[in-house]
């Protein structure tokens, strides 16, 4: 892999935090002095200690770490909680009255929810599914917009220890039928639709064509009444959700469950076809959400905080419906995209509701950036104090721009670099103490050891490419793919003989040991901050009935951050003009149907065959070359059939 790790940034820009921030900051200098001698010098007390100190337990763990199964880590397994009885029940008391949850939809109205509302709302909804069978174990697939009543679904199974799994609103109905089926979901909740950009998205008309097909084990749809829009409802399945929760009282027990019970499962993409159905546990995941929130975005009482993922991703989940809400802080939830009404949508937000925290990802930061300073500088965004980036390396430029234009170089900004599988923030800045360089995710937080290792295992000397690995567990890492603990082991621990946790990125240390990241080693894409399989979207292809085989590459985009080109033979002839148009739009569109919008390609390239070695193998790098429009300088002796390079290399 060594072509592909050579060193590409020089960045020698260093921002030391502002002296005000670090007065103030949760975490101090001798804070974390004291934390990495604790963490270095004993590992598992030094997480014992903020599991008792963050987490209100049920019942107490006396066992830290379990390591007799490894690679299967086990955290305070004798531990007992319930993660919304710690997102919820325990402010109540203090903060009763305070917002937990500020909404704005995609047209602009405001909704807010104080603790007690929320506590009230997530009780109301978690008896209605236990009405509904819902038991604890049992596997309930959240598919709604971004509105306050995915986060209220999460708590509520939360609550009584059913398994989420939330799909992106985004994902087809395909996509959603392999998570449904594969998790062996009993319930699905959804909406009638969600709005966005001033567009209605169709949610239940997807879980009905999702369901379509049987061979699932649903029992009942839940549909929450959202857009108003006639949708179909079948007889003994569906329900609304004002009908499920009809003489439903606002109080549900919190159900406790061992701290190695799963909170959640979600899917993500991996180097083969299948999405991974990622497990996370209740107490390990909520520690780590609780400490990055505090440490990392610096949560104070008074703070506004912003995480713009949606629930549909891991950000959503740590920095929107748990990690936030078990500090008893306020979140700001948005239904609607950056761009709608117009550019400066975020903006106006971060004025009108006083955000101080703000965390968004790479892409959206590059796509605002294009429409110039003008639109930021419109509005107020004196309030904010801290800025968030995260799902991909940052490129220089788009951090100066969020510095200077949003944060007018006062604000630190974080760059967090993690994972669905790591459940938390790994590599990040602590914004009061780490002085910053662009681009970089600078240092692993306190207890978590991450290192740069080459083929053997051995760690890098700094400046040089290799493996980002996790040489220790931490208490959110993922516990296992779910159904499928050999692709657990294979996919992130096989390679160093189960000794370190493969991240799959490659990353190099600076002299300074600070972590840049260089990207995927494997087959997956990193299109606007999304995970993308592109054997994923191959499967997609090849399922098409005039596709015979297809290859999926990416290439630089300036703002999506990754372009996806698809590298296509056909069962017949190539066609041409206006009908080879004609197919690659028909190509695309399918492509969308079958993944989701997010995965239609770019680029649809035909040929007779694939660039193949003589032992069949695909020659990849060989097409990534064709994609960003290189000279192909590589040697092409090993190829099958050199011929076929001509005719990808026409558009
Ligand atoms: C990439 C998102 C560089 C990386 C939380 C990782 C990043 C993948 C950063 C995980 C960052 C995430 N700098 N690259 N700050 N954050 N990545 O599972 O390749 O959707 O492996 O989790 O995104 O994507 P996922």
């Amino acid at each position: 892999m060594s072509d592909q790790i050579e060193s590409i940034l020089h960045e020698a820009r260093v921002f030391p935090p502002p002296a005000e921030f670090s007065a103030q900051a949760n975490v101090k200098a001798e804070d974390y002095q004291r934390m990495m001698e604790k963490a270095a010098s004993d590992h598992v007390g030094f997480w014992a200690d903020l599991a008792r100190e963050k987490i209100s337990w049920h019942t107490p763990f006396t066992v830290t770490l379990d390591d007799s199964n490894a690679p299967h880590y086990r955290w305070f397994s004798d531990g007992q909680l319930n993660v919304s009885y710690n997102c919820l029940d325990r402010h109540l008391a203090e903060r009763e009255e305070k917002t937990a949850i500020i909404f704005e939809s995609d047209a602009g109205d405001v909704t807010t929810y104080t603790y007690k509302e929320l506590f009230d709302e997530v009780g109301r909804f978690a008896n209605a599914l236990k009405n509904l069978g819902v038991q604890t174990g049992d596997r309930v697939i959240i598919y709604m917009p971004m509105i306050p009543q995915a986060v209220i679904a999460m708590q509520a199974c939360a609550r009584i220890g059913a398994i989420h799994s939330v799909v992106f609103g985004g994902f087809s109905a395909e996509a959603l039928k392999d998570r449904i089926h594969d998790a062996g979901a009993k319930v699905v909740i959804t909406a009638d639709g969600g709005r966005r950009g001033g567009k209605v998205v169709p949610l239940k008309a997807a879980v009905d064509q999702a369901l379509e097909s049987g061979g699932h084990c649903v029992e009942k749809v839940v549909v929450y009444q959202h857009t108003g829009e006639a949708v179909e409802m079948k007889a003994t399945r569906d329900l609304w959700w004002h009908e499920a929760e009809r003489g439903m009282p606002d109080y549900c027990d919190p159900v406790m469950v061992d701290s190695e019970h799963p909170l959640f499962l979600l899917y993500t993409s991996g180097s083969t076809g299948k999405p991974k159905g990622i497990q996370h546990s209740s107490g390990g995941y909520l520690l780590n959400a609780i400490i990055t929130n505090e440490w990392v975005f610096d949560l104070k009482d008074e703070d506004i905080f912003w995480c713009t993922a949606d629930v549909g991703w891991i950000t959503g989940h740590t920095y929107v419906a748990y990690g936030p809400l078990a500090l008893g802080k306020t979140i700001v939830m948005f239904e609607g995209v950056p761009t709608y009404p117009d550019a400066g949508r975020f903006w106006q937000m971060c004025e009108r509701h006083g955000v101080t925290v703000f965390y968004t990802a790479p892409t959206a930061i590059r796509a605002l950036m294009k429409f110039g300073d003008e639109i930021p500088n419109q509005y107020d965004l004196s309030k904010l104090r801290l800025l968030g980036t995260v799902g991909e390396p940052i490129n220089p430029e788009a951090w100066m721009w969020y510095y200077r234009v949003i944060g007018k170089e006062r604000c630190p900004i974080v760059d967090t670099w993690w994972q669905t599988e790591t459940g938390a923030h790994m590599i990040a800045p602590l914004p009061g103490i780490t002085p910053l360089k662009p681009g970089s995710c600078t240092l692993p937080l306190p207890g978590i050891d991450a290192a740069v290792v080459d083929e053997a295992g051995n760690e890098i000397p700094h400046g040089n490419g290799g493996y980002l690995v996790i040489r220790k567990p931490w208490p959110s890492m993922l516990r296992t793919v779910w159904g499928d603990d050999q692709r657990y082991v294979d996919t992130y621990w096989a390679k160093f003989n189960n000794r370190y946790y493969v991240a799959g990125d490659s990353a190099r240390r600076d002299e300074d040991g600070y972590f840049w990241i260089m990207g995927r080693i494997d087959d997956v894409l990193n299109v606007s901050g999304h995970r993308l399989g592109t054997m994923e979207i191959e499967s997609a292809l090849v399922a098409h009935e005039q596709v015979a085989e297809a290859a999926v590459v990416g290439r630089p985009h300036e703002v999506k951050g990754e372009a996806i080109v698809a590298f296509v033979v056909l069962k017949g002839e190539i066609p041409t003009g206006s009908q080879r148009d004609a197919l690659v739009q028909t190509l695309r569109n399918w492509v969308a149907k079958e993944i989701g919008p997010i995965a239609k390609p770019d680029d649809i390239r035909f040929g007779s065959n694939l660039p193949k070695t003589r032992s069949g193998k695909i020659m990849r790098r060989l097409l990534r070359a064709i994609a960003r429009g290189e000279r192909i300088t590589q040697d092409t002796s090993t190829l099958e059939n050199p011929q076929i390079l001509e005719q990808f290399m026409q558009k």
